[in-house]
């Protein structure tokens, strides 16, 4: 056994936090020989509701729960952490887009930024998942100048796993075929599942899969807008994948990628033409110790950086709406 890791999940008491709490306890995120400590920060309003949670956290038994700690200032929660998972915010309702979230959740991440810097371990990674997660993991990062940049990620996770299963779909195979699926630019209607560098058993996509008009259009709108069709179908936006996503982009932060293989994290930009000071998703391959790489050397035909230039667009429309908090 290892000493334990210390896991701050901001918005605790909510939707995500709940799917995701149980998952980080039991040993699902960090492997079955390392014992956390759960740091649950929340709005003072939910802090009650937390408290239930740690109940049931409890009563659960999980062998490598060391401990607990519940509170509403994050220079107390994020005081010694090692992994941050920033999920407290507004989430998106019926109607909007996620950058309508900018204003009332950016100023959150200025806060969450100078807690970290001023309390967190010496090794801490943070994954945004609080919507627009890109710029407020841009946000965060800016108030948080000495930590080094590229622990601030942001999660597309959520995109490749939604992208892997319709091309799964599509082809009559298993997820486990679908590899290599890189998700470019913004958690947004603009992102771009990158189909032609995905593969099926090895397999070129667009040799496994003939109806290209499909690859070119419903298979990506329909990867961009799943958020918003979860919405629609049940009220609120989605939780027990996003959850579910978060842990898979910590876990394969600590896990050496498949040979040949990559997963798609938005980090900070200065690749394929995108200029430094945005959190852009890309294709990277993580070494098994906490760093990742983004992968050099992929073929973009101009379908692709058409797409990837609108969603670069997008972005630096997002860090002009939030400059001051930069
Ligand atoms: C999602 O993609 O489901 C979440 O980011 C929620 C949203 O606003 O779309």
């Amino acid at each position: 056994m290892t000493s334990p890791v210390r896991v701050a999940v901001t918005g605790a008491a909510g939707s995500i936090g709940y799917s995701l709490l149980f998952r980080i306890a039991s040993g699902e995120m960090l492997g079955p020989d390392t014992p956390v400590i759960l740091h649950l920060i929340e709005i003072p309003q939910a802090v009650d509701k937390v408290e239930g949670v740690v109940m049931e956290l409890n009563d659960c038994a999980f062998p490598l729960l060391k401990d607990v700690v519940v509170t509403d200032d994050p220079m107390v929660g994020f005081d010694g952490v090692n992994i941050a998972i920033l999920v407290g915010g507004r989430p998106r309702g019926p109607g909007m887009v996620r950058a309508d979230l900018i204003k009332a959740n950016g100023p959150i991440f200025t806060g969450m930024g100078e807690a970290i810097n001023a309390k967190a371990a010496d090794d801490i990674r943070v994954v945004v998942v609080a919507n627009p997660c890109n710029t407020n993991a841009l946000i965060t990062a800016a108030n948080a100048p000495d930590v080094p940049n590229e622990r601030f990620t942001a999660l597309t996770r959520l995109d490749q796993n939604r992208a892997r299963h319709q091309l799964a779909n599509k082809a009559g195979v298993s997820v486990n075929d679908v590899t290599n699926m890189g998700i470019w630019g913004n958690h947004s209607n603009t992102m771009y599942p990158d189909f032609f560098g995905a593969k099926i058993g090895g397999k070129a996509v667009s040799e496994v899969i003939t109806d290209h008009e499909w690859l070119k259009g419903d298979f990506i709108s329909t990867v961009q807008g799943r958020g918003k069709a979860i919405i629609g179908a049940r009220g609120a936006s989605s939780a027990a994948s996003a959850a579910n996503a978060a842990i898979e982009h910590v876990r394969d932060w600590f896990t050496e990628t498949p040979e040949g293989d990559w997963v798609s994290m938005a980090i900070p930009s200065g690749a394929y033409g995108i200029e430094e000071g945005l959190v852009f998703s890309y294709p990277v391959r993580c070494d098994g110790k906490g760093n990742y790489e983004i992968v050099e050397g992929l073929e973009l035909n101009d379908f692709a950086k058409a797409k990837i230039d609108l969603t670069k667009q997008q972005l630096l429309e997002e860090r002009e709406l939030v400059k001051e908090l930069l």
